[in-house]
């Protein structure tokens, strides 16, 4: 099966409702003729409803930066995936941010990304070795285990169809850059462990994007490796030049 590259805009808490949808309208014209890559944005919550009105027909599809884990109650400040998925495809699932600033623990997370696929939505389920964790070896055993209790809720089948993104946190937002290599090797020891869990079709279907300072000027490196699915992109999505640029790297990309 062959996948189509995945490049992700993660907009964070940036752009008021009139700055998001001059910014959609500008990638809606820059990127329309883009073909081979699958463009999701992640605005703001205020921003969602709105944009889905501008991209209604077009090649660009929208995603949600989180999502409380409950369909419905009283649960005061939190966004439903039942009031979601009329309008994203996507929903980013524990980002480092959630997990560090908000104390988003494993389960919880687990509980989220099966919510999420239970509403035909597909979860981006983030995951990261932080700095120290680096620096005394743990990476590998980090990022498996954040990986192994996400998926805990899910199918093989369903499995099949989820992203996960690699992001070191002490690559995000830093401007330090994981080499290409080690992001390749971090996603192929996940393959190789839902594999072992899950089968050999649930690891060849589920895509893995690298995120942590990709800008335009080191997409292309990892437009062209054949390990990863595509990227998640933070600082550079906000900069309307920089993520086309980063866009077509992949739309150019040989397969
Ligand atoms: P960055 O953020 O590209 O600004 O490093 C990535 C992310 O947080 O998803």
């Amino acid at each position: 099966m062959l996948k189509n590259k995945l490049v992700v805009g993660n907009w964070k808490v940036h752009f008021t409702v009139p700055e998001s949808t001059v910014a959609i309208e500008k990638l809606k014209k820059s990127l329309g003729t883009v073909k081979k890559v699958e463009i999701v944005i992640c605005p703001g919550f205020l921003d969602i409803y709105p944009a889905s009105a501008e991209l209604i027909d077009t090649n660009l599809v929208l995603g949600a930066q989180n999502v409380f884990q409950k369909e419905e109650g009283a649960y005061t400040g939190e966004v439903s995936v039942v009031a979601l998925a009329h309008f994203v495809k996507y929903v980013l699932v524990g980002h480092s941010e959630r997990r560090l600033l908000f104390s988003e623990s494993d389960r919880v997370i687990a509980q989220k990304a099966a919510v999420v696929v239970a509403h035909g939505l597909t979860p981006i389920i983030c995951v990261g070795e932080t700095l120290h964790e680096k620096e005394d070896g743990l990476s590998k055993i980090v990022v498996v285990n954040q990986v192994e209790a996400a998926l805990s809720h899910l199918t093989a089948l369903e499995i099949e169809n989820i992203v996960i993104a690699y992001e070191p946190v002490w690559a995000i937002g830093s401007g330090q850059l994981c080499q290409v290599s080690d992001a390749e090797k971090m996603a192929q020891d996940l393959r190789n462990v839902i594999k072992a869990l899950y089968g050999e079709k649930a690891a060849k279907g589920v895509r893995i994007l690298y995120g942590g300072s990709v800008d335009q000027k080191n997409a292309k490196s990892f437009a062209q490796s054949k390990t990863l699915d595509g990227v998640l992109v933070g600082g550079a999505s906000l900069d309307h030049k920089a993520f086309v640029e980063i866009v077509k790297e992949f739309e150019s990309k040989k397969k």
